[in-house]
């Protein structure tokens, strides 16, 4: 099944919802410096380095994800950039200091609180952390909402926000993930999928219909739910 889901997700420029938009809007409420050093946490093949390059010529990007073609995928996109140092592990263990902890749609691998509370210590002084959680933006969500995400830890705004103070942190923005965000993860995993049917086998075909079933129930659901990125830090 793994290597059905990497066969389907090979050369895809993200792994999850996103945009440039996203990183520019944490950039201007964080005023962070040129020189910046900012962690990818599950960067996936690193769908939002480049944009992180591009904004802040000076920075430095530490991109680290479980999934080493994943990595291998990100040094290729970024052409050995010195900038750059990435690597396969888990962002449970950050060694910083950084200005700046980015974290999209990963951090509910582990819990926003476990990822917080082991991100705090790798946090410069004056350091933020920005996240994108799955969210209910209805008091009462269809099954199909709820079904959408399965066992990914969906809870609501408040629910994300008290998960923010129990890690001891504080909530300074949150905003939706917006549809052309989704877009851009959806748009070439459906040409994907596409491309992959005439010739795939039980294993792949069983991980396409499941992420062609992702994309139907998205579309139905997205009112609902969708992603909410959150701006935090320590208190
Ligand atoms: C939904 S993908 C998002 C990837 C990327 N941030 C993006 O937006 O395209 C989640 C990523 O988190 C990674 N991941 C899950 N648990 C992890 C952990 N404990 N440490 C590091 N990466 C992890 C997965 O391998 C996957 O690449």
């Amino acid at each position: 099944m793994e290597e059905g889901f990497f066969t389907l997700y090979q050369d895809l420029d993200r792994e999850g919802p996103g945009e440039r938009e996203d990183v520019e809007w944490v950039a201007g409420l964080l005023e962070l410096p040129d020189n910046a050093s900012v962690c990818d946490a599950g960067c996936g093949s690193g769908g939002d380095v480049p944009t992180f390059l591009d904004i802040f010529p000076d920075c430095r990007v530490t991109a680290v994800d479980t999934h080493k073609p994943f990595i291998d995928e990100l040094l290729v996109r970024t052409d050995a950039d010195p900038r750059v140092t990435a690597y396969a592990g888990s962002m449970a263990k950050l060694k910083g200091p950084f200005d700046l902890i980015w974290s999209a749609g990963a951090v509910y691998f582990l819990g926003v609180e476990n990822c917080l509370t082991a991100w705090r210590p790798a946090l410069a002084k004056g350091g933020a952390v920005a996240f994108s959680h799955p969210c209910y933006f209805v008091e009462t969500p269809s099954d199909a909402a709820a079904a959408f995400w399965e066992d990914c830890f969906v809870t609501d705004a408040a629910g994300i926000d008290s998960q923010v103070r129990n890690a001891g942190f504080r909530t300074v923005a949150t905003r939706r993930v917006s549809e052309s965000a989704w877009d851009a993860y959806f748009r070439p995993l459906q040409a994907r999928i596409a491309a992959l049917r005439s010739n795939a086998n039980v294993t792949l075909s069983e991980v396409l219909d499941a992420s062609q079933n992702e994309i139907d129930v998205w579309t139905r659901v997205k009112d609902e739910t969708g992603y909410l990125l959150s701006v935090v830090r320590p208190v």
